[in-house]
């Protein structure tokens, strides 16, 4: 009896140290994948059948238009949307825009933008 009573409370813990943990990151990935992958592309490459009817929808796996944006105007571009994308605002909270903005970065590696935009956009330099 004792010992089941001791394995019950072992297992809440656990439980709920984990529920913490999540609550305290959300999953920037999962939650690209569910709102954003859509249009942007599991890996930041857009779907050629959108990439090439909305000429604004950048691959967000090239390095270069996270240059000189910091994380915070990122976070910025999701809460109140911009051009035709649509604001996130109300959808997202705050942590789950960090979590997100964190995690399109680490798509960017200069490696795979090379191999996946096959042509050089102009940079206008
Ligand atoms: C319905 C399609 C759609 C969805 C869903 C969408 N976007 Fe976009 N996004 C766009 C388009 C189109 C643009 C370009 C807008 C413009 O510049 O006119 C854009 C632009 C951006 C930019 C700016 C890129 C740059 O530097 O120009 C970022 C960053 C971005 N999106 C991230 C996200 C993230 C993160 C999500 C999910 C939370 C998301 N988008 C969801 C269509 C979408």
């Amino acid at each position: 009896m004792r010992l089941t009573n001791v394995a019950v409370a072992v297992g809440v813990g656990l439980v709920l140290s984990a529920g913490t943990l999540l609550g305290q990151e959300p999953d920037g990935k999962a939650l690209y994948e569910a709102n954003c992958a859509q249009c942007h592309g599991k890996d930041g490459v857009p779907p050629e059948v959108l990439a090439s009817r909305i000429k604004a929808l950048k691959p967000l796996n090239d390095p270069s238009i996270y240059q000189g944006v910091s994380e915070d105007s990122t976070v910025a571009v999701l809460e109140n949307g911009i051009g035709i994308m649509q604001p996130f605002k109300g959808t997202l909270d705050h942590e789950q825009e960090v979590a997100i903005a964190r995690y399109i970065r680490t798509l960017a590696k200069p490696d795979t933008a090379k191999a996946a935009i096959p042509e050089k956009r102009p940079t206008g330099r």
